[in-house]
Order: structure tokens, then C-alpha cells, then sequence
């Protein structure tokens, strides 16, 4: 079932909940594949009824360029849910649904962690994925919404979001897809030939090497080695490289044995930026 209006969404919603069916949300911006299947039927096994966002949101991006070529085919989407969860129902809605004619962020107090990696490198983003996921949760109001590791920085943002709003809504972390070769699956693989998809494994061997290299190496060596295989590959430029401590997501240059550690990689391969992190335990 596709929905684009808030209101027909909650009256369908409404129905279901005086039935007495839990609803979990599961929020996207489309060009849908195996990760969002894999988060789709985690929300299954865990709710009797499952929304699907599919909205670009526009506050979320720094560069027009990045909003205008983010890869959009709603009813191919539609398509890939009926043949995967027909029972799924799709929210597609108009950004005036989203955002009435104010097309703004609300600026929020997510913590110093933000100032580095997405945060650092895109500007405004995480107030943009604030912004909006506010809105979608007080329109489902559902009791889950699942959201994926690959984009660690943004799970820890939303369940900071919610605590600062007070949404009654529990976030759920669910592990990375990836393709065979590690690859962590995204919309924007899309925009990769098949060349590229093959080069695109780098950032997948370059985590593997951090995490082999974390017990017995300092995270200055290891930063050294990642460039290097980095620089090894000219198709790609490599953005950042953090080994972050998980409590705090602050990037650390020491390591404390209590602690537990992740790293995040960011790079462009061609146009294309694709981010990626491990937890390094
Ligand atoms: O991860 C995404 O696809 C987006 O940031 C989200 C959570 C759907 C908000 O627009």
C-alpha cells in the first residue's frame, strides 16, 4: 500500500492501533536494496506492522549538487517492496507534507560528538536528519524505528534526538549489510559502474585492516597504513579516517583497554562519497 498524505497515513494507522498492532518505522530516502530488506524484516520480527519512509529530505544535504543526483525511482521502490513485503506500507510523501512551506533545519544540541566525521564534513547535516525524522515520528508515532550501523554517527543522533524531544519511540540499531565482498550496501552503490563497485571494496579491507592492526599497533600507525592503502588507489580520496572511542564517538589518538573503539571512513570514489565504519572488538 502507497500513502503520500500524512492524513491518510495516520487514519490507516490509527486503524491498526486500535486493533492493537505495534508499528515499526523504518525511515529512507528510496533507491531501496538488501540493507533496507534486511532492516525491513528486522522491523517484522519485531512489529506486527511496518511503515517505510521513502523521502528525500532536502535539509539534510550541504551540496545541491549531492541532493540533485541522490538516485530517486519511487515507484521501482514500490515495486521492490511489493515483491519483498507487500504487507509494507510506504509513505511517500511531498516535502510540503514534510515541511509545510518552511524548507528549514531546527537546530539541536546532539553533543560534541557532532563536530567530528559526518558532522565535521557536512555541515548542518545531522540538524537536517534531526529535522525530519522529528517530523516522521510525529506523524507515524511509531513504537520502533530501525536504523542501520553503517551510518553509526546518525543512530547515535537519533537516540539523542529522542531524548531531547521526548518522542516515545525506541531506536533500533540493526549490523551493516554487505555485499560478498564487504561492501556495506547504500543507495549510492547506484551510482558506481561496475569497475568502481569492484574498487569500492577498499574501504571494506581498509577497516579490516584497523580492526587486525588495533591490539598490537598505535592508532597513529594505523592512520599512516589506511592512507597509504588509500593512496595506493588513486580512484579514491580519501576524506577522513577516525578511530573513534564508541562511548563518546570523540576521535582518539591513545587507547585505554576498558574502552571499546570503532573506525569510520569516509571517501569519494569518482563523484560518489561512501562512509563505512567497524567496531574494532
Ligand atoms: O539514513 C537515511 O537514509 C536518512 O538519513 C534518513 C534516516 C532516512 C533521514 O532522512
Amino acid at each position: 500500500m502507497v500513502i503520500n498524505s500524512k492524513m491518510s497515513l495516520q487514519e490507516t494507522l490509527e486503524i491498526a492501533k486500535k486493533e492493537g498492532n505495534t508499528i515499526g518505522l523504518v525511515p529512507t530516502m528510496g533507491a531501496l536494496h538488501e540493507g533496507h530488506l534486511s532492516l525491513i524484516n528486522f522491523a517484522y520480527s519485531q512489529c506486527d506492522k511496518v511503515v517505510v519512509s521513502i523521502f528525500v529530505n532536502p535539509t539534510q544535504f550541504n551540496n545541491a549538487s549531492d541532493l540533485e543526483k541522490y538516485p530517486r525511482n519511487v515507484s521501482k521502490d514500490a515495486e521492490f517492496l511489493k515483491t519483498h513485503n507487500p504487507e509494507t506500507i510506504v509513505f511517500t510523501p511531498e516535502v510540503n507534507e514534510i515541511y509545510s512551506d518552511k524548507v528549514e533545519s531546527e537546530a539541536f544540541e546532539f553533543g560534541d560528538f557532532i563536530n567530528f566525521m559526518e558532522g565535521e564534513f557536512r555541515t548542518g547535516h545531522f540538524d537536517g536528519v534531526g529535522s525530519v525524522l522529528k517530523r516522521l515520528f510525529d506523524i507515524v508515532k511509531p513504537d520502533k524505528a530501525f536504523f542501520g550501523e553503517k551510518d553509526y554517527q546518525q543512530l547515535r543522533v537519533v537516540k539523542k534526538l529522542v531524548e531531547i524531544t521526548g518522542q516515545n519511540v525506541e531506536i533500533i540499531g540493526c549490523p551493516t549489510s554487505r555485499n560478498e565482498f564487504g561492501l556495506a550496501q547504500s543507495s549510492r552503490n547506484y551510482r558506481l559502474n561496475d569497475a568502481q563497485l569492484k574498487e569500492a571494496e577498499l574501504i571494506y579491507k581498509a577497516l579490516t585492516k584497523a580492526k587486525s592492526m588495533f591490539s598490537s599497533n598505535s592508532v597513529e600507525s594505523i592512520e599512516k597504513e589506511i592512507k597509504h592503502m588509500f593512496e595506493a588507489q588513486p580512484s579514491f580520496e580519501l576524506e577522513y579516517f577516525s578511530i573513534v572511542k564508541e562511548k563518546d564517538l570523540i576521535p582518539t589518538k591513545t587507547k585505554d583497554p576498558k574502552e571499546h573503539y570503532r573506525a569510520f571512513i569516509a571517501a569519494f570514489l569518482g563523484e560518489v562519497r561512501l562512509i563505512d565504519n567497524m567496531a574494532l572488538y
